[in-house]
């Protein structure tokens, strides 16, 4: 594994990833336990990942946990959603502060149950001074809803003039999106065989790499990730522009 960490050129890892970590309720069927069996080990998979880019130094990591379409699942597998989040970041504290990692969410924070927010709110506050790499939780968010909010926050300000309609560019859009502190998605890796990107941040992946394997997420592990790294380093990102154009640029 070291071997394969090391194949990695630091020079040209993505600057943010994004996961959609599906497959929890797969894998737990398939050893013929209940899905939130599938949560909790998928809890671990979250922590390698996480300890795999910062040990590769990658700045940014956005994890899908909880769309606006999840509140629909079973009651009792919210709930016990919600718990397992609350008690991973009492136990992950530690290891964020030993990482240098800060904490940041986006989405709906504040439909999420009284006892998340607290301890979200708590390891934000304690985590805001490290600077190795961005954790952004995407928890009860969706992508399309975070456009609505957009173009409802820019209408304000054109009604109360404080934005003129010719102003408004892809800038302004940005530094509206829940997204607003972090750059584009480079690289969108999604878990479990499924090839969809499910209301994910779908502005911000715009010219990002995608990568779908067929791992369950819970058997997602360091090497996974290395891996998936290493495939993008092997793509070519174009943004538009012909293969003859870019190899003058790395020239
Ligand atoms: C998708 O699998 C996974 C989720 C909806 C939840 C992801 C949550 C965690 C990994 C644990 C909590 C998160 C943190 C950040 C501590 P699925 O249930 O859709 O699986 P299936 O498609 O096989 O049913």
């Amino acid at each position: 594994m070291e071997a394969l960490k090391n194949s990695i050129l630091k020079n040209k890892v993505p600057t943010h990833i994004a996961i959609i970590m599906d497959g929890n309720g797969r894998w737990a069927k398939l050893k013929n336990k209940p899905r939130i069996f599938g949560h909790k080990n998928g809890v671990n998979s979250v922590r390698e990942t996480i300890e795999a880019c910062g040990d590769i130094g990658i700045e940014y990591l956005t994890l899908y946990a909880f769309s606006t379409e999840n509140w629909n699942r079973p009651k009792l597998e919210v709930k016990t959603l919600m718990a397992l989040l609350v008690s991973s970041l009492k136990k992950e504290l530690k290891i964020l502060q030993e990482n240098n990692i800060k904490l940041n969410t986006i989405g709906n924070i504040n439909d999420l149950p009284k006892s998340a927010q607290k301890e979200l709110k708590e390891v934000i506050e304690k985590t805001k001074n490290n600077n190795a790499l961005t954790l952004t939780l995407a928890l009860s968010y969706g992508s399309r809803d975070e456009i609505v909010n957009v173009i409802k926050n820019i209408s304000k300000k054109v009604v109360n003039n404080e934005l003129q309609i010719e102003e408004i560019d892809e800038n302004i859009i940005n530094n509206h999106l829940y997204t607003f502190s972090l750059p584009d998605v480079d690289f969108l890796i999604r878990t479990s065989g499924e090839k969809r990107i499910s209301n994910f941040l779908l502005w911000q992946i715009a010219y990002a790499e995608m990568y779908f394997t067929n791992t369950l997420w819970p058997d997602f592990k360091k090497e996974n990730l290395y891996n998936a790294v290493l495939e993008y380093q092997h793509r070519e990102r174009r943004f538009g522009k012909t293969s003859e154009q870019i190899e003058k640029i790395n020239e």
